[in-house]
């Protein structure tokens, strides 16, 4: 599957990315990830994250980026937060690195994280942090030549209520 997977910048996000965006936000929420929502994950709780984040796109304060099949239809996602304080010009934040479960273990996580770091050097970001709650995406991040900083305990909920913890990485992209 991975071979037919195209990575696309979203350089707008209308109504159909919306919906394919919130499908894949909803079904990872309802697996169990720890991306910022809480169960029940409804349709108007993605439709209002996805718009916030087109807004945001406009602003140029971030980047989306989509994983389209062959047939079009978006099945994974990944963001680089741009806005920074005026100190860290060069850091970029990877953001709701997303695969639908449908599609997972492909190769698209990866197509998405290659892509993602691609589109932050061409925007001068030359550091890129990020923290994860899953083991899955820890071993993605170090395969793909992220560094393991430390882990903070007790971090945040998972969408059942559970407590969790947080791992921080991060990648230099001078290197
Ligand atoms: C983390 C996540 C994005 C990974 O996406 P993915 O598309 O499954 O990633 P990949 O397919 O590139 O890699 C996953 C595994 O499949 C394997 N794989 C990749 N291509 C493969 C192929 N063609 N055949 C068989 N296995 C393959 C990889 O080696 C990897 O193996 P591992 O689990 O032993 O490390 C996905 O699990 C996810 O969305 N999780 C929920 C949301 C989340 O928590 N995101 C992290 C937020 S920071």
């Amino acid at each position: 599957m991975s071979g037919a997977i195209q990575i696309r910048c979203l350089q707008t996000i209308g109504d159909r990315e919306i919906q394919g965006l919130g499908d894949v936000l909803i079904d990872c929420v309802e697996g169990g990830a720890s991306v910022s929502f809480m169960l029940p994950m409804s349709r108007a709780k993605a439709d209002a994250f996805w718009r916030s984040t087109a807004a945001s796109v406009a602003r140029g304060e971030r980047m989306v980026l989509a994983a389209e099949d062959e047939t079009g239809e978006i099945v994974g996602t990944a963001q680089i937060i741009l806005a920074q304080p005026e100190n860290q010009p060069h850091r970029g934040d990877l953001a709701k690195m997303l695969v639908h479960r449908r599609a997972r273990r492909r190769g698209v996580g990866g197509k998405l994280l290659a892509a993602a770091e691609r589109s932050a050097l061409d925007a001068g970001k030359t550091l890129l942090v990020l923290d994860t709650a899953s083991d899955d995406a820890e071993r993605l991040y170090a395969r793909q030549g992220w560094q393991r900083c430390g882990v903070i305990p007790n971090y945040a909920l998972l969408p059942d209520g559970t407590p969790c913890a947080t791992t921080y990485f991060f990648k230099s992209l001078r290197d």
